[in-house]
């Protein structure tokens, strides 16, 4: 008995040393956390439990039979964040440079077929080099298992990656297909082939950093949802994120003791939309105003920054916000803002959580490069978000809702639950010189008269009540009022339930 507990110890102790302590040193001299110093971050003192810590590979191919190290680079378990349950696996650099060999794929979909059996999300920390090289087919056949996993997964339980070391070739779809990816600057890169082959086939020279580090992924590409500056901050704002989740799609997401009063009156507000209409203002000033005690997770804050979308609470319930932001294109819809706000609709919509509007938005970005980009296609992924989320959905229009950009906001013909508006709301087919300027074109020499018209046009349209008389809104409000407005309707919608009708799935215009 002596001699297996000894034996048991020792292989433990070979399985936290990883690749050894000089592969170690040189994984912290890169800045880096190893895969075990990440999950304690990550997760609750002492709540890990570790799974699979004797694992082995089975490749006997390229002197690999006598190279195993316990656990085969991947530390995988269960533990908690602020008590709440989740399963995760860390990817350790420091054997095999993570790579994904069979028994490490393995040691992952276990742990991914376990939480979909509790109902619990799965973490990623990647940093690996892809597929085992010397395990050829097996590896990729084990690839093949963690993505069809995460297809599965999707929509059931909450996803996440975090990206802290490369990720590369077809390495980069298991990612893809969670439901956010966070990633560590300087330190992390994916990308779906390499410089060196970049260079091959098309001539470009481009750095791993340019080529698909967390800078060009959270401004550039729009793969990422966050960059943090190192493992540490990740981590720790990781630990904030999946506070706002539900732990599956069956449950709320958690509700949080807040002490922000509800009717917390904002002044302020009442002059945030400037008097000249062409004239923007910062919409994160109203998300911060509004939410309980001013707390907003952005997610893709760089990133089509025409729309801004993120968790936050109201009444200490998680909300998923969706706001058009005038200070940047004026907070038109083109191709790249209607797919970012798109996915987060769409996740809103499979975990429960609510979903506040905020409106301003001059219609669709016209021009060659969004019509050939498919804006039409890219557009309609919004409408249909939209339109097909059963969730609560309450909009709120502070300024513009031109167009089809009306229509697609969360309008009360998407079936909106509530839809306010402030009385500097314009609802209308597009802005009064425009519309001016199409309907009195014999006019157009005549500045006084198309200025008379123009005023004639904002009068009669541009305001938020013909909207109002039809019950597209269903009130004017004050907008300092607008958290306890919010509030209200969320509280009212909390037991909200509808259904769409039964489909294998729907058909969105990918
Ligand atoms: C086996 C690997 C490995 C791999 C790295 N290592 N990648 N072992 N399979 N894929 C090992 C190295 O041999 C080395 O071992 C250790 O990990 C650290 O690697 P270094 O090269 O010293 O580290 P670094 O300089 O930081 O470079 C990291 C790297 C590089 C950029 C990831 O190692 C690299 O290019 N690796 C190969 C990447 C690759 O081509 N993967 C296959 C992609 S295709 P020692 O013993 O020296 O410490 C793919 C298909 C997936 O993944 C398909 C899914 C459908």
């Amino acid at each position: 008995m002596q001699e297996i507990i000894e034996r048991l110890q020792r292989k433990r102790q070979a399985a936290r040393q990883g690749g050894g302590q000089k592969r170690i040193d040189r994984h912290h001299a890169k800045g880096k956390l190893t895969a075990r110093e990440r999950i304690e971050l990550l997760l609750d003192e002492g709540s890990f439990e570790e799974w699979d810590m004797f694992v082995e590979h089975r490749c006997t191919d390229f002197g690999m039979s006598d190279q195993n190290i316990p656990g085969d680079g991947v530390v995988t378990g269960y533990g908690t964040i602020n008590g709440r349950l989740v399963f995760l696996f860390s990817q350790d650099f420091t054997v095999f440079g993570g790579s994904l060999s069979e028994a490490h794929a393995e040691k992952i979909c276990k742990i991914m077929d376990q939480a979909m059996k509790v109902g619990v999300p799965v973490i990623g920390l990647n940093d690996s080099g892809g597929a085992r090289i010397q395990e050829g087919v097996a590896s990729l056949g084990g690839y093949a298992e963690v993505f069809q996993r995460n297809v599965l997964a999707s929509g059931v339980i909450p996803q996440v990656s975090l990206i802290m070391g490369p990720c590369a070739g077809g390495a980069v779809y298991s990612p893809a297909m969670t439901d956010f990816i966070f990633m560590v600057e300087d330190t992390s890169y994916m990308f779906v082939t390499g410089p060196e082959v970049v260079k091959t086939v098309t001539h470009e020279e481009v750095t791993h950093e340019q080529l698909g580090g967390a800078k060009t992924h959270s401004t550039v590409s729009g793969v990422a949802d966050r960059s943090f500056e190192n493992d540490v901050e990740a981590l720790l704002m990781l630990r904030r994120f999946i506070d706002f989740l539900p732990a599956n799609n069956g449950e709320a997401a958690p509700q949080v003791r807040v002490d922000d009063p509800v009717a917390r009156g904002e002044a302020s507000l009442d002059t945030l939309v400037p008097d000249n209409p062409n004239k923007p203002y910062d919409m994160h000033e109203l998300i911060h105003k509004i939410v309980d005690d001013g707390d907003f997770f952005e997610l893709q804050p760089g990133y089509a920054k025409n729309i801004l979308v993120g968790f936050a609470r109201m009444q200490g319930s998680t909300v998923g916000i969706v706001a058009n932001q005038p200070l940047v294109l004026a907070g038109c819809l083109d191709i790249d803002s209607s797919r970012k706000a798109a996915r987060f609709v769409r996740f809103c919509d499979a975990f429960n959580i609510p979903i506040v509007t905020l409106v301003d938005v001059p219609g669709f970005m016209p021009g060659t490069a969004q019509e050939y980009g498919g804006i039409i296609k890219h557009g309609a992924k919004l409408l249909y978000a939209y339109a097909e989320a059963t969730v609560p959905k309450v909009t709120v229009i502070t300024r513009k809702a031109y167009g089809g950009a009306y229509d697609v906001m969360a309008s009360k013909h998407l079936r909106g639950d509530v839809n306010l508006a402030w009385p500097s709301a314009e609802i209308a087919v597009m802005g009064p010189k425009g519309a001016v300027e199409i309907i009195f074109r014999e006019d157009l020499a005549d500045r006084e008269k198309i200025a008379e018209r123009t005023d004639e046009y904002r009068e009669k349209f541009a305001n938020p009540f013909i909207a109002g008389h039809r019950g597209y809104i269903d009130d004017v409000i004050s907008p300092r009022s607008t958290r306890e407005r919010v509030c209200r309707s969320l509280s009212m919608l909390r037991n909200k339930s509808l259904k769409n009708p039964w489909r294998k799935h729907g058909n969105i215009p990918l």
